[in-house]
C-alpha cells in the first residue's frame, strides 16, 4: 500500500529542526509561563510588542516552531512554501528591528548582516521544495510494476534501482558487468521482495537499445531511467575516434531510442515516467570535457522538451542534472578524484522532483553558480571560467 520515500534532510535543515525543538520545548514555554508579564517582549515583522500583547503573540510563535519541528522531522510536504514564508517574515523583522530600535551605524550594519543571513536561509527553504516528503502513492502504484534502469551496475544507476525497489517496483537491471547486476538483483529480491530481470548489454553497440526494448517487451515498464553514460576528460583531439562514437551512442542515441521505444505503451496506459540523467556539465559548454558536455546538453534538453511535449499525457519526464557525484565516473573519465555528492542524495532528490518539474540541478551551489554566471558574465568569460574548473580535474 501507499508508503513514502525516505526523506533526505540537509545539515542546515537539521540545524533548523534542532532550533525549532529548542524553541518548542524550552524557550517559548519559559517565555510564556515563567517570564514576568512586565518584562515580556515579542517581535513580529520587526515591531516590538510588550506585556500582555507579547504573551498573546508568543502563542503563534509557539505554534510555528512546533509545526516547524514536526515538518522538518518528517519532511512534510506542507512545509513548502510555509517555512520559506515564515523565513521571509523573520528576515524582514531582522532588517526592520535594528533600523527602528538601534542607533547609528550599528543599525545599518546589523540590518545588512542579518538580512543577508536570514535571507539566505529563506532562499534555501524556498529552493528546498523537492526535499519535502511527498504524500503520494508508491511509484509502483503511480507508474506501473516495472522500472528499467540502464547503467545499474554502479553509482547513480545502482541507487536508482535500490530506491525504486523500495518503492515496490520490480527492476530490470542493465549494464555490461553481468556479475554486478546479478549481485544487485539478489540484494533487491532479498531486501525489497521485488522481482528483477538482468539484461547485460553494451549500449554503445548499434541496435543495442532495440535489443533491450525487445528483452522487456513482455513487461509493463512504467519507469525508464536513462542513466548509463560516461565522460572522458581532455582535449577532443586526444580522444580516439571510436571513443567519440561510443560516447555519442551511449549518452545520446541510446536514451533517445529507449524513450522512443518505451513511449507507445506508456501512452496507451496513460501513465509512466522517464528520467534522463543529464549533467550540470550540459548547462554551459565545458572545454576539456567538450564532447561529454555536449552529450549531456542533449540529455538535459531532450528531457526538458519531452516534459512539456508529454504534458497531460500521464507521463512524467525529468532531466536530472547532477554535479560532481561520488561514483566510478571520475575514475573512468580519467579525472583527478574530486569527491562530490552521494548517489543516494542525488537519487532521493530526483525521485522527489519527478512529476513536479522539468529538470533538477541536484546541488544548489551548482544552480547558483551557473545561473549567476549565465546572467552576469559574457559567454566568453563564463566558458573560460568553466575551462579553469575543468583544468583542475585533469590528472596530475
Ligand atoms: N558522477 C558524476 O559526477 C556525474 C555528474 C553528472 C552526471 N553524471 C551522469 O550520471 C550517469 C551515471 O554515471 P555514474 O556517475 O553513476 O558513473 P558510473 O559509476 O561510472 O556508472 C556508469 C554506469 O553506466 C554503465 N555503462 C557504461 N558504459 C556502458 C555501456 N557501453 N553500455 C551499458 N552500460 C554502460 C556502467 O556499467 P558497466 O560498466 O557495467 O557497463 C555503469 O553502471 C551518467 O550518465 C553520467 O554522465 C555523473
Amino acid at each position: 500500500m501507499a508508503t513514502e520515500s525516505r526523506p533526505i534532510r540537509p545539515w542546515w535543515m537539521t540545524g533548523l529542526l534542532v532550533f525549532c525543538a529548542f524553541m518548542t520545548f524550552v524557550y517559548v514555554p519559559w517565555d510564556l509561563f515563567l517570564k514576568p508579564v512586565a518584562r515580556d517582549e515579542e517581535v513580529w515583522f520587526g515591531f516590538r510588542f510588550h506585556g500582555h500583547a507579547a504573551k498573546l503573540l508568543a502563542l503563534p510563535h509557539w505554534a510555528v516552531y512546533a509545526a516547524g519541528m514536526v515538518g522538518f522531522l518528517r519532511m512534510r510536504r506542507w512545509m513548502w512554501p510555509w517555512a520559506a514564508v515564515y523565513g521571509a517574515q523573520v528576515t524582514l523583522a531582522m532588517v526592520v528591528w535594528p533600523l527602528l530600535y538601534v542607533d547609528g551605524a550599528k543599525a545599518i550594519a546589523s540590518a545588512v548582516v542579518s538580512g543577508l543571513l536570514f535571507g539566505g536561509v529563506t532562499w534555501l527553504l524556498w529552493r528546498a521544495r523537492p526535499l519535502f516528503r511527498p504524500e503520494r502513492p508508491r511509484f509502483r502504484d503511480r507508474y506501473g510494476e516495472w522500472a528499467l534502469v540502464t547503467g545499474a551496475s554502479s553509482g547513480i544507476g545502482r541507487e536508482f534501482a535500490r530506491a525504486l525497489a523500495r518503492e515496490g517496483c520490480s527492476i530490470v537491471l542493465s549494464a555490461r558487468r553481468e556479475e554486478r547486476l546479478r549481485e544487485l538483483a539478489g540484494e533487491l529480491e532479498r531486501e525489497s521482495a521485488v522481482r528483477t530481470r538482468v539484461v547485460p548489454l553494451d549500449l554503445e553497440r548499434a541496435g543495442a537499445a532495440e535489443e533491450l526494448a525487445r528483452a522487456v517487451s513482455d513487461l509493463e515498464v512504467g519507469i525508464l531511467v536513462n542513466n548509463a553514460g560516461f565522460g572522458s576528460i581532455g582535449p577532443l583531439v586526444n580522444q580516439p575516434a571510436e571513443r567519440v562514437r561510443a560516447m555519442v551512442e551511449l549518452n545520446c542515441t541510446a536514451p533517445a531510442l529507449l524513450a522512443r521505444l518505451a513511449l507507445p505503451s506508456m501512452l496507451a496506459r496513460r501513465r509512466g515516467a522517464i528520467i534522463f540523467v543529464g549533467s550540470v556539465a550540459g548547462m554551459v559548454p565545458m572545454p576539456l570535457h567538450a564532447l561529454y558536455g555536449a552529450t549531456k546538453a542533449f540529455d538535459n534538453s531532450l528531457g526538458e522538451a519531452l516534459h512539456e511535449e508529454l504534458r497531460g499525457s500521464g507521463i512524467d519526464v525529468l532531466a536530472l542534472e547532477p554535479g560532481s557525484t561520488e561514483t566510478e565516473f571520475q575514475m573512468r573519465a580519467g579525472e583527478a578524484p574530486h569527491g562530490g555528492e552521494s548517489s543516494e542524495r542525488v537519487v532521493a532528490k530526483a525521485l522527489a522532483a519527478l512529476g513536479e518539474r522539468p529538470s533538477l540541478v541536484s546541488r544548489s551551489f551548482d544552480w547558483i553558480a551557473v545561473n549567476v554566471g549565465l546572467r552576469l558574465l559574457s559567454r566568453e568569460t563564463l566558458i573560460a571560467g568553466v575551462r579553469r574548473a575543468a583544468e583542475r580535474r585533469l590528472p596530475k
